[in-house]
């Protein structure tokens, strides 16, 4: 069975409160709970991660090596300061694909810059909680779980 790592980092905890005329309003469990039913319609299982740490996400991309073909990620405020999660993305030689519920293009400039960028497989930005069901239908697809259309 496919299994996927669903990440999220600093901050995400407080979603559904957090400025939600840029973040929304669903919280963090309305969002793992949409992911998780969707990916269990594909028959794959998703496991879903939050912390507040850099070195604890750090870890949990590491162990997503021991059971995860793929990850979605969506690093907070660390996408646009941390070579530490770039390098463990780098290490693991997993499918990654960044996630941001805001579109970080249209904002402070600090927050155009993702360190992450490079080394995942793309990014879905700007769409929400719709942007984790995106992203787990592009690393399905990558994975070839979805079947691809007939030309
Ligand atoms: C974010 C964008 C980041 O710049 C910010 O620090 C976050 C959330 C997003 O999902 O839009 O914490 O990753």
């Amino acid at each position: 069975m496919t299994a996927l790592l669903l990440l999220h980092g600093p901050n995400l905890n407080l979603l559904g409160t957090r400025e939600p005329e840029i973040y929304g309003r669903h919280t963090l469990d309305d969002i793992n709970a949409l992911a998780i039913a969707y990916m269990q319609s594909h028959s794959v299982e998703l496991r879903t991660q939050q912390s507040n740490h850099e070195g604890e996400l750090v870890d949990a991309l590491h162990d997503a090596r021991t059971w995860a073909q793929g990850v979605v990620f969506n690093p907070g405020a660390y996408t646009h300061t941390s070579i530490a999660l770039r390098d463990a993305i780098s290490a693991i030689e997993l499918p990654v694909v960044e996630v941001h519920l805001s579109n970080i293009h249209a904002r402070e400039s600090f927050r155009h810059h993702s360190m992450i960028a490079p080394v995942v497989l793309g990014q879905v930005v700007g769409f929400g909680w719709r942007g984790y069901l995106l992203a787990l239908d592009a690393l399905l697809g990558h994975l070839g779980v979805l079947p691809e259309p007939k030309l």
